[in-house]
């Protein structure tokens, strides 16, 4: 089955064969979050369309990818932001609401547009995660006063791979949006085990002061191709929109719409990363390491060690980890990359954590 829906069925060679992009060869990457099981056969066919028509700006295919992704989720066009991958949105929110309060996020998560927006202005207020490592909900209510303008929660969050009971998080999100805007950011949500339960969506279809986020770099696997997107009341969406700067481009735009309508090649990708990660979740439990309960393409996992020392001996065989995060020095993000490699990422482990 794989063949015929993953990329590789349309070249004959690695696509990277020839050119210098895409991540090193000879490495096994598993180190940041993409998925190499795409893009999809069906969204190279459209980039390739795309491209023979790149000399125009995008026209409709904008408008047309908006549309099925809004009709999917019982939506209007004016609901809907597009940017070049979801942390322009992301970037665009925390901008214009950093304009009026100070943004609300826990200690650990993902940072990028935070970072950004810190760096011309907004003001970013960190709450500690509980004592279990997930978003500590209470916590972040109680840290909500007048100042606040936006409340920013990754679900499943980013690097612990947790996810938040959808219904404990949509009553906060009831609670908490009555005083600042809720930005949920659900890049991994359709890689959790009832993406319907756990999404938000049905806040932002009742009016709600909520906007969500997603991303075609996940379970698409269009990380290089840059195509995100957000959802929200009309005039959410639009503050979002006036505040986005790049034009998405062409090429994005048609793989985007190709993958979103290929059915068989979501549940493909999705089984994929869901089998990954229970090699490397095994590879960890094999050895007495609990990793935290992940619903994303990738798995945190405390390896009582040094991070940064290890993952330089998992380097000299060829194979990437994300380094340490600050806080967190033994803690190892393995994210997902082809199945037969991370069964070589789980031998080479077996090697190293005994030595
Ligand atoms: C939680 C989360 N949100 C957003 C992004 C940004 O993804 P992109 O800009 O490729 O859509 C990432 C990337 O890893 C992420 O982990």
């Amino acid at each position: 089955m794989g063949g015929a829906l993953a990329g590789a069925a349309v070249f004959a060679l690695s696509p990277t064969a020839g050119m210098a992009v895409g991540p090193a060869r000879g490495y096994i990457h598993l180190n940041s979050n993409e998925n190499p099981y795409g893009p999809s056969a069906a969204a190279l066919r459209a980039a390739y369309r795309a491209s023979e028509v790149g000399a125009y700006y995008a026209g409709s295919i904008n408008r047309e990818l908006q549309q099925v992704i809004a009709e999917e989720n019982g939506l209007t066009l004016d609901n809907m932001v597009l940017s070049s991958g979801s942390n322009e949105a992301l970037s665009a929110a925390v901008v214009a609401w950093g304009k009026k309060g100070r943004i609300l996020a826990p200690a650990l998560t993902y940072d990028l547009h935070m970072k950004y927006a810190q760096r011309i202005g907004a003001e970013i207020r960190r709450v500690p995660l509980a004592a279990d490592m997930s978003i500590d909900l209470d916590a972040m209510e109680k840290a909500v006063d007048r100042s606040v303008s936006m409340v920013y929660v990754c679900n499943p969050n980013n690097p612990t791979g947790m996810l938040i009971d959808g219904d404990e998080l949509r009553e906060f999100c009831g609670r908490v949006s009555q005083r600042a805007t809720v930005l949920v950011d659900e890049a991994y949500s359709e890689l959790t085990g009832d993406p319907e339960y756990s999404s938000m969506i049905d806040l932002v279809r009742n009016g709600g002061n909520v906007i969500i986020m997603r991303t075609f770099s996940k379970l698409h696997g269009l990380a290089g191709m840059r195509v995100g997107y957000g959802m929200a009341r009309p005039d959410l969406a639009a503050r979002v929109r006036h505040h986005v700067m790049a034009w998405p481009n062409v090429i994005g735009l048609a793989a985007a719409k190709a993958s979103f309508e290929d059915h068989a090649f979501r549940s493909y990708s999705r089984s994929k990363i869901i089998e990954g990660r229970k090699v490397v979740n095994d590879a960890f439990t094999r050895h007495s390491i609990r990793p935290l309960p992940s619903e994303t393409n990738f798995v945190f996992a405390d390896i009582g060690r040094d991070v940064d020392a290890f993952a330089e001996k998992l380097l000299e065989k060829r194979i990437r980890i994300h380094a340490s995060y600050p806080d967190y020095p033994t803690y190892a993000r393995v994210s997902m990359g082809i199945v037969e490699d991370l069964h070589t990422f789980a031998d080479v482990f077996d090697q190293l954590i005994t030595t």
